[in-house]
């Protein structure tokens, strides 16, 4: 009954407030010139608004009819915002009026129905931005918007439905420097389409259906953008003199590289995501165009079918400095000339075939991030990554290498074989090896390499030697060791002093290395293996400095874990999963939030304590009977004599 009333009442302030809604509108935000009445619910701008708006944003609302009366009759706007509503006509000569209008926004309407009416919205003669996105037009629609825009520079007209580029679309508006077609369909550009626009620099035609490009020849352009169509060749005129800066032709079928003159000043090319075999640039060799690339900076051929990456193929692009090869069946990779990819940083070769891997004495001496996991590298050729001088970064996830031992070390063992040497690379900073299906890593692996992030982990079975980390007590910072089926860890971590973020999740460590000495560890990650307790001493040393745990699923025994609960409740701790952080009790068959657990619940077994107080009352009652007793006696004594006298 009562909850029935609550709700009524509810039900009723609801009505009220919706009841209310249209009336108070809440008025437009007028800040100086500037007027801003969006997402409101009107068909036109409410009336008084003050003389002189320059600014007026509209968006969001009901407008149908742009018309005089819509704009309140205000003629020196500069900026007219309209972008979602429902345009569906605009009148004629409406903007001829604002010679002041320089920013048109129209996106998100209905002009599609206005441009089928077959009017035409007349001279947009000051505008310089202007944006159609988004409002179905069809091929040959935004003639009605373009006849007649001598100073329009900036025009999107994206998510339409345009097909087609004919030699007429942009005659009106000769001005323009960058242009959007993004998402729409266009399979078709007319021989001149885009001649006549002299300061076009952008040109953004990604997601259509173009499927060519041959003779290309927009010498102004400084951008093109033709990332996911269907296109398979792209060819430039032979000769001119190009601006091109950045050419986007990913997620394309290019079959053969794209073709540019050798004066090209390119700087980003992106043909990844294409069907390209080879680096050709034609399927007939004594047909291959020359290949120069004297400016390119960025070149990212990944995702693509490339069996061979040959030295030759970087002759001609001397200032190179980002190598995009990733995902691609590129089976060895060597570079002798130390004048090839002389400036290059970084080189993503990972997830290929790569067995091997050579670079000569010289070689690649910017590098400084190399990404190799993900390939079949059982070894590579020895002190490669020794002579790469400047290499800070390597990513080796994924292979099939073993560590070699340090030089002194290998000297009483074996020759090695089948193994990369790790030490001494000078300046390497970030090691990943995880998933490598490592069986040890012997003493001084890393010596003189001063590591500060080392990933070990998926090498399930790994067999870490006590020294295997020696030499990098000062410089390691994060030491990743997940997944790897440890049951003991004989690496004392509390000796390399600069740790502080460590993984140890998914092993079967039943219990922590002692520390020795106080840690700087931050955050320890110990989940998912078979603790029964973290010792005292080892959360003394952690205490300090420990701000992140996590310690769910494992088999904690709640009594051994007191040190545990204290940290977990000391705010300067985080335990993000602490949901799963449960222990046994002796008293209980199901496991327990660790958070419910006190140190009562771990008191040695003894006399309860309702029974010690009972026990201390009923001594007392005895006492105080006692004496009672004791005292009447004396009383009747003193009474009778009183009474017989
Ligand atoms: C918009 O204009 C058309 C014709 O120009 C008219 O038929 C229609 O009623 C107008 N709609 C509104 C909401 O004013
Ligand atoms: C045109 O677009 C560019 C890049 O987005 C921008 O910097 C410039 O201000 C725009 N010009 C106008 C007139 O809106
Ligand atoms: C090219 O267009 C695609 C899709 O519209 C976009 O994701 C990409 O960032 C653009 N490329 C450049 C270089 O701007
Ligand atoms: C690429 O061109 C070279 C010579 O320029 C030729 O030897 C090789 O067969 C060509 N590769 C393909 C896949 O066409
Ligand atoms: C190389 O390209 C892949 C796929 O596009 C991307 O994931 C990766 O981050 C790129 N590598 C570099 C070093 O930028
Ligand atoms: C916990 O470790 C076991 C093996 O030790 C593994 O099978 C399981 O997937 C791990 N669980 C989580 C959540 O990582």
């Amino acid at each position: 009954m009562m909850a029935a009333v609550q709700l009524l009442l509810l039900m009723v302030g609801c009505m009220a407030a919706s009841a209310r809604r249209p009336r108070d509108v809440p008025p437009c935000q007028v800040v100086q010139s500037q007027v801003f009445c969006s997402d409101l619910s009107l068909s036109a701008v409410p009336v008084p608004l003050p003389h002189g708006v320059q600014l007026l944003d509209l968006s969001r609302n009901r407008v149908q009819n742009l018309t005089r009366e819509t704009l309140a009759f205000h003629t020196g706007l500069q900026h007219l915002d309209l972008h979602s509503n429902r345009i569906r006509f605009i009148q004629p000569g409406l903007f001829g009026t604002m010679s002041q209008l320089r920013v048109l926004d129209l996106s998100r309407n209905r002009l599609s129905v206005f441009a089928q009416s077959g009017q035409s919205v007349g001279a947009l003669a000051s505008v310089q931005s202007l944006d159609l996105s988004h409002n179905g037009l069809f091929t040959g629609m935004s003639d009605s918007f373009l006849a007649d825009s001598p100073a329009l520079q900036n025009l999107s007209l994206e998510g339409n439905s345009i097909t087609r580029i004919s030699r007429t679309t942009f005659s009106g508006s000769l001005a323009l420097r960058r242009i959007s077609l993004r998402d729409n369909v266009v399979l078709e550009i007319e021989d001149g389409a885009f001649d006549s626009l002299d300061q076009l620099t952008d040109l953004d035609l990604s997601r259509n259906s173009i499927s060519c490009i041959t003779d290309f020849n927009l010498y102004s352009l400084e951008r093109l953008n033709l990332s996911r169509n269907s296109v398979e060749r792209f060819h430039s005129a032979p000769a001119g003199v190009f601006r091109l800066l950045a050419l986007d032709l990913s997620q394309n079928n290019m079959l053969y590289f794209p073709v540019l003159p050798e004066n090209n000043v390119l700087e980003h090319l992106d043909v990844s995501h294409n069907r390209l075999q080879s680096v050709n640039a034609s399927g007939s060799p004594d047909r291959e165009p020359s290949r120069v690339f004297n400016r390119l900076r960025v070149l990212d051929l990944s995702f693509n079918r490339l069996r061979d990456l040959p030295q030759c193929f970087f002759y001609c692009m001397a200032l190179l400095r980002v190598l995009n090869v990733s995902h691609n069946c590129v089976p060895a990779f060597s570079v002798s000339d130390p004048d090839v990819l002389a400036r290059v940083r970084t080189v993503d070769l990972s997830f290929n075939a790569l067995r091997s891997l050579a670079f000569g004495e010289d070689a690649l001496q910017r590098l400084e991030d190399l990404f190799l996991q993900g390939n079949q590298l059982r070894t590579v050729d020895q002190n490669l990554f020794q002579r790469l001088s400047g290499l800070r970064y390597l990513q080796l996830d994924q292979n099939r290498l073993e560590v070699c031992a340090t030089e002194q070390n290998r000297r009483t063992g074996p020759e090695p074989s089948g193994c990369v040497s790790l030490s001494s690379v000078r300046n390497l900073h970030f090691l990943y090896l995880s998933g490598n299906h490592l069986r040890t890593l012997p003493a001084d692996a890393f010596s003189h390499t001063p590591l500060q992030l080392l990933d070990l982990s998926q090498n399930p079975g790994l067999d870490l030697h006590a020294d295997s980390l020696r030499g990098l007590e000062t410089s390691l910072v994060h030491l990743l060791l997940r997944e790897n089926d440890l049951s003991s860890l004989s690496t004392d971590l509390s000796a390399l002093r600069g740790l502080r973020h460590v993984d140890l999740s998914t092993n079967r460590l039943s219990r922590l290395p002692a520390w020795t000495r106080e840690s700087g560890i931050e955050s320890l990650n110990l989940q998912n293996n078979s603790l029964v307790t973290l010792e005292p001493s080892t959360m003394a040393a952690l205490e300090r400095s420990l701000k992140t745990l996590y310690v769910g699923s494992n088999p904690l025994r709640c009594c051994d874990s007191l040190g545990v609960v204290r940290l977990v409740r000391r705010a300067a701790v985080r335990v993000p999963d602490i949901e799963a952080v449960t222990c046994r009790h002796r008293d209980r068959p199901d496991p327990l939030s660790l958070r419910r657990v006190t140190e009562d619940m771990c008191r040695a077994p003894r006399l309860p304590g309702y029974l010690a107080a009972a026990l201390l009352a009923l001594l007392a009652a005895a006492l105080a009977l006692g004496l009672l007793v004791k005292c009447c006696r004396a009383r009747r004594h003193k009474g009778s004599r009183s009474f017989s006298a």
